[in-house]
């Protein structure tokens, strides 16, 4: 089969060459942008005199028969074809006979393949954007629903204070919104035209670029977008239009930080509870903290130990490649466990490939500097992103699945050793002391809450601090079934502590007389410390954790991600 190039040339490909310089397998998913292409070229070369309008019509219903063999799964690939560009090309000329041969005048594959790139990835962007806002919507509707819901919050992966289990969703929501905000910006950056800049140095027909940009959807002809007030065409430049990879490397560097967000969220779930029905996702879902449980359409099993059941999509989202590709894509899935970072490391490769590319168009730009695959197997310059992208497309939907299925364990997050014992001897008379410390929202968690009771009566916050670390501290020892007999220095003087051994060791089971050895402005009212929805409910400040706040927060996420 000769080639589209293959003028003058008079020896053959070596076999081998042909395979590495193919990049048909992986540049075929932009057939419908390259058709799209060429069917807008054909218009502007008649526009310009170059072609009839019956040779223009001819060229456009053949381009329109091969669309529908793309489409139908009847197109067939020929040695020889060496990617979508010449494939398409050599069927619109089987079709439609030596005519064909026109639609490449004055046009370059150099300004064909990224004017198709940008095209395809303008349709992958729209979808990218639409799930994640769907994600973000799920992750409203959710916290409103459960926004009575308290759980602890961390620092250091060390309990800090409560805080609305909506309101550790939202934060992972806040993330994701920024994150469809910079996909957006990074799309329309995305969406000139660089068709009509030829192989480098323009077009030498006429062509007109203005309309050949619009007639495509795009914004404008490359790269004449951020002008402020300069004539834009006047700032296009064709040998950068041909050679600028831009595009590709900042939608690969947006991948790589919402891989990053969603790793983050992954990171906080887990499970191996054993002989449970349901899985947990990893640290909130391990048996130590058991925050979490998620479904099983999201887990999977042990080859060897029975009892397991394992949180592998958070851990695929974390170590990033879940599989990577949909069900339906070109690859199937392959076991993703030991790719971490796959997302991360194709962004590397980008910009290892540009960095030392001399201007304009080098093949380089089709090579993929990740080993994926077999060797043997060519791959374009865009598989690396088009990985990355099948990527994130497969880890949103894998993260809204977790989310949606997520199932909060209330009681692990919130047991009942939380409530105000002083205030509730009943409830204290009805568990044991084993339940009563079953949740993970402890006492200690209200120090700071503590320490703020001081404040509101006068105290210097730096004092106050002190005073209800002094709280915390016998409390703490008095766990480990000690006795404890701690004398302490306070501004007012020596106060002695002393709490018996064997006794209930929560913070909140000082008694008024013990606080008050620790500080004389302990009053009575100090027992309405103890109380973790009032602590929220206090953090009312905007974005602060109080029922107000989280679900204004909420309401507005839905709405941004309504319009979004
Ligand atoms: N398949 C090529 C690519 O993906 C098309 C451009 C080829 N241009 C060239 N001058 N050889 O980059």
């Amino acid at each position: 089969m000769s080639k589209l190039w293959g003028g003058r040339f008079t020896g053959k490909t070596d076999p081998i060459m042909e395979r590495f310089n193919n990049s048909l397998d992986v540049d075929r998913v932009m057939w419908s942008a390259d058709i799209a292409g060429s069917v807008a070229y054909a218009t502007s070369l008649e526009a310009a005199g170059v072609l009839s309008a019956a040779e223009a019509g001819q060229i456009r219903e053949g381009l329109g028969k091969v669309r529908e063999e793309w489409a139908s799964g009847a197109f067939v690939v020929k040695e020889g074809d060496e990617d979508i560009h010449t494939a398409n090309e050599r069927r619109l000329t089987e079709l439609i006979g030596a005519v064909g041969g026109k639609v490449h005048t004055g046009r370059s594959r150099n300004d064909q393949v990224v004017t198709d790139l940008r095209l395809h990835l303008r349709s992958v962007c729209a979808e990218l954007a639409t799930e994640l806002a769907g994600l973000v919507t799920l992750a409203a509707k959710r916290a409103t629903a459960e926004v009575d819901l308290l759980m602890p919050g961390y620092t250091h992966l060390q309990s800090a204070q409560p805080v609305r289990w909506s309101h550790w969703m939202l934060a992972h929501a806040q993330a994701w919104r920024r994150d469809h905000g910079r996909l957006v910006q990074a799309a329309e950056r995305m969406n000139e035209c660089p068709l009509g800049s030829g192989a480098l140095a323009g077009n030498p027909f006429g062509v007109e670029r203005e309309s050949l940009a619009s007639a495509l959807g795009f914004a404008r002809p490359t790269a004449s977008g951020d002008g402020r007030g300069v004539n834009a065409s006047s700032l296009a430049n064709s040998m950068d239009a041909v050679s600028d990879r831009d595009f590709v490397v900042e939608l690969s560097g947006w991948a790589t930080l919402l891989m990053a967000h969603l790793s983050r969220f992954a990171e906080e779930q887990e499970s191996s509870r054993r002989g449970s029905r349901e899985a947990d996702i990893i640290v909130f879902s391990t048996q130590e903290f058991g925050f979490v449980k998620c479904g099983d359409s999201y887990s999977t099993g042990s080859s060897l130990m029975p009892q397991k059941k394992n949180p592998d999509a958070a851990e695929l989202l974390r170590g990033k490649a879940g599989g990577g590709r949909e069900p339906g894509h070109r690859a199937p899935p392959a076991p993703c466990r030991g790719q971490a970072n796959r997302v991360l490391g194709h962004h590397t490769a980008l910009l290892a490939m540009i960095k030392g590319l001399p201007l304009t168009y080098n093949k380089d730009l089709q090579e993929d500097k990740q080993a994926l695959g077999a060797a043997s197997t060519p791959r374009s310059q865009c598989t690396a992103l088009f990985d990355s992208l099948d990527t994130v497309q497969a880890a949103l939907k894998i993260t809204s699945g977790v989310l949606a299925t997520l199932q909060p364990a209330a009681a692990r997050m919130r047991g009942a050793q939380q409530l105000p014992l002083p205030l509730l001897p009943a409830v204290r008379g009805a568990r044991s002391p084993l339940e009563l410390r079953t949740g993970a929202l402890n006492s200690f968690m209200l120090a700071t809450d503590l320490s703020e009771y001081l404040v509101r009566k006068g105290v210097p916050f730096r004092e106050t601090h002190h005073v209800a670390g002094r709280a915390v501290q016998p409390a703490e020892r008095s766990c480990k079934g000690r006795r404890v007999a701690a004398v302490h220095e306070t501004q007012h003087g020596a106060h002695q502590v002393q709490l018996a051994e064997e006794r209930s060791c929560a913070l909140t089971e000082l008694s008024v007389a013990d606080l008050q050895s620790l500080h004389p402005l302990f009053g009575d009212d100090v027992l309405a410390v103890w109380d973790f929805d009032a602590s929220v409910e206090r953090r009312d400040s905007i974005g602060g954790v109080s029922k107000r706040r989280v679900l204004e927060q909420a309401d507005a996420l839905a709405a941004w991600a309504d319009a979004a």
